[in-house]
């Protein structure tokens, strides 16, 4: 007993300490009102609505799709740039780095095998989360702006899964995404130019390595993030989330 009250003391201490409050603001949240300040004031915790009705949180409800996303998109930004510390994109070492990746080095194939299932499980949860919205109804006002956020969220998970499966520089890979702007290049009247865009040159080879790089590693994470940040935003906007009937 005592030592709670010990333990006490020195948070209230320290949330009382003026380095303490130079980065938050609000003090010990003992009361109703220093709990809201404390979750309004800060830039992480403020995406939280202050009250949660108790339906919106049931489990089978949610199911805590769109969190596991979220999660599994953390998994691949920070495994990501481990694998980027070792990855060079170029027709001479992707393919053996990856191979080094798996056989050389320290955790390598942990990382490797890390992303690489986040990033299924990504598409998985985002498809499964996307259903579940479906089911529930949840698309329909006031939240339909989300559902279009939502909607620009699954193509950029996808099309981050498809530039990724370039980057072994693997036979898998090669014919792969020869399929797929085969594909692109079928389109009428553009499809010259959607194939030279995809590819960067007649056909594939090291410029199309760098160019799918350059949107797997920079371009696309960076869009979704920013689409992130709206698609959390709009769910505080529209009231919260939805509740079950
Ligand atoms: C990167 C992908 C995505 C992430 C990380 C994500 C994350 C989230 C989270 C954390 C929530 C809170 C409730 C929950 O966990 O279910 C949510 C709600 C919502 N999401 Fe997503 N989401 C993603 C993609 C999508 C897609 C593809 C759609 C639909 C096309 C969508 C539409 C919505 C809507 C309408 C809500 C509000 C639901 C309600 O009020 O019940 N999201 N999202």
């Amino acid at each position: 007993m005592a030592k709670s009250t010990d333990l006490e003391s020195l948070e209230r201490k320290l949330y009382d300490s003026r380095i303490w409050r130079s980065i938050f603001r609000y003090g010990y949240p003992i009361d109703r009102r220093n709990r809201i300040m404390t979750v309004a004031k800060n830039v992480f915790l403020h995406l939280h609505p202050n009250f949660v009705p108790r339906g919106a949180v049931k489990l089978t409800y949610t199911w805590c799709l769109g969190g596991l996303s979220f999660m599994m998109f953390l998994i691949l930004t920070v495994t990501g740039v481990l694998l980027m510390f070792y990855y060079v994109p170029s027709v001479e070492r992707a393919y053996q780095d990856i191979k080094d990746m798996e056989t050389v080095i320290i955790f390598g194939m942990l990382m490797r095998n890390m992303h690489r299932w986040a990033a299924h499980g990504m598409v998985i949860t985002v498809f499964l989360h996307m259903c579940r919205v479906f089911y529930t109804g949840s698309y329909k006002p006031p939240r339909e702006f989300n559902w279009v956020v939502g909607v620009i969220l699954f193509f950029l998970t996808v099309l981050l899964s498809f530039t990724g499966y370039l980057l072994p520089w693997d036979q898998l890979a090669f014919w792969a995404v020869t399929v797929g702007t085969t594909i692109g290049g079928a389109a009428p009247i553009v499809g010259d130019q959607v194939n030279l865009l995809l590819l960067g040159d007649a056909q594939i080879g090291g410029n199309t390595l760098i160019r799918w790089y350059t949107l797997h590693v920079i371009a696309l994470p960076l869009l979704l993030a920013v689409f992130l940040a709206v698609h959390f935003w709009r769910v505080r906007q529209d009231g919260g989330l939805s509740q079950p009937l």
